[in-house]
């Protein structure tokens, strides 16, 4: 892996991913997105971890899909290469996935960030869809997530003006789950991560699941599927665990079976 590193820390069933292209404030290139999709692949079909950790650096999460890459292309040349279809595979992890954003979330770096299932946000960080100022639009889902976050006025804006806006703003907008001094964002990912890993990750991959239906379908359909995953949960050993664990008045102890 060139552009990224993987850091798996077993004790605790986290996985960090740490985007590594900083002289380009980890601009997404096709390799790098490559390198980022096989990682998440892997770790999710790892069973010692539970929740995945996706940063940057203080400086940048990463600012967007590589320009210096697009730039010269045609419309047939980007339909061909097909770049998207990563970003699909990378949206299909199962697994419960955390962003430790700080410095430049822009563009395809705020999509990425959005494709995560939480923010943490680092007081410097700032967000943006700046795609216009070089003449295109969102391309990574942009305009769908942003929109479902912030809703279509704010969407709207930040996606025709380009402007940035910073960790509070965006999480007084409700993009991000949390703003904390620069200096802890990744300590605070940890141990957000550490508490989630500390369920039952049948049960939260299958709650993972239910809530991002909740975008993609109609209540019906998602209150479905929402209702046979928590059916399904009763098939693991880690439910008869967690409940008689709390009928026990003790701390439970979840395996992933
Ligand atoms: N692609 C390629 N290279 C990039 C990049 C990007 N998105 N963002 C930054 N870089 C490179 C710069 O070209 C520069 O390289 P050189 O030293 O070789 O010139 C290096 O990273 C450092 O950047 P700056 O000197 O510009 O740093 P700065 O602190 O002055 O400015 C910035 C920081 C405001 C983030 C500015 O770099 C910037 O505006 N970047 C582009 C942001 C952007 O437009 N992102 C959207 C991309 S399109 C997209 O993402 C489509 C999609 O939906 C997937």
């Amino acid at each position: 892996m060139e552009y990224i590193k993987v850091n798996k820390q077993y004790a605790t069933h986290i996985a960090l991913i740490e985007l590594n292209r900083p002289k380009e404030l980890n601009a997404l290139n096709l390799q790098l997105m490559g390198e980022l999709r096989d990682a998440l692949k892997e770790l999710d079909d790892d069973d010692n971890v539970r929740v995945i950790i996706l940063t940057g650096n203080e400086k940048a999460f990463a600012a967007g899909a590589d320009i210096k890459q697009m730039a010269d292309k045609t419309a047939i040349d980007m339909l061909k290469i097909d770049q998207f279809s990563t970003w699909d595979q990378i949206r299909k992890t199962k697994k419960p996935l955390i962003a430790a954003v700080s410095g430049f979330a822009l563009g395809g770096g705020c999509e990425l960030a959005m494709t995560c299932d939480m923010i943490i946000a680092s007081e410097s960080a700032k967000f943006g869809q700046p795609e216009i100022k070089i003449g295109v639009m969102p391309g990574a889902g942009g305009t769908q997530r942003l929109t479902k976050a912030i809703g279509k006025a704010k969407a709207m804006e930040l996606v025709l003006t380009g402007r940035f806006i910073s960790g509070e703003e965006a999480m007084g907008y409700g993009l991000v789950n949390k703003v904390v001094p620069t200096e802890m964002y990744l300590y605070e990912a940890v141990q957000m991560a550490k508490e989630i890993a500390s369920m039952s990750p049948i049960a939260a991959q299958l709650a993972k699941e239910a809530i991002n239906r909740s975008f993609e379908t109609h209540l019906d359909e998602g209150l479905t599927l929402e209702r046979k995953n928590f059916y399904l949960a009763f098939a693991t050993e880690d439910q008869k665990e967690g409940m008689k664990a709390f009928i026990e008045k003790r701390k439970p102890e979840y395996k992933g079976k």
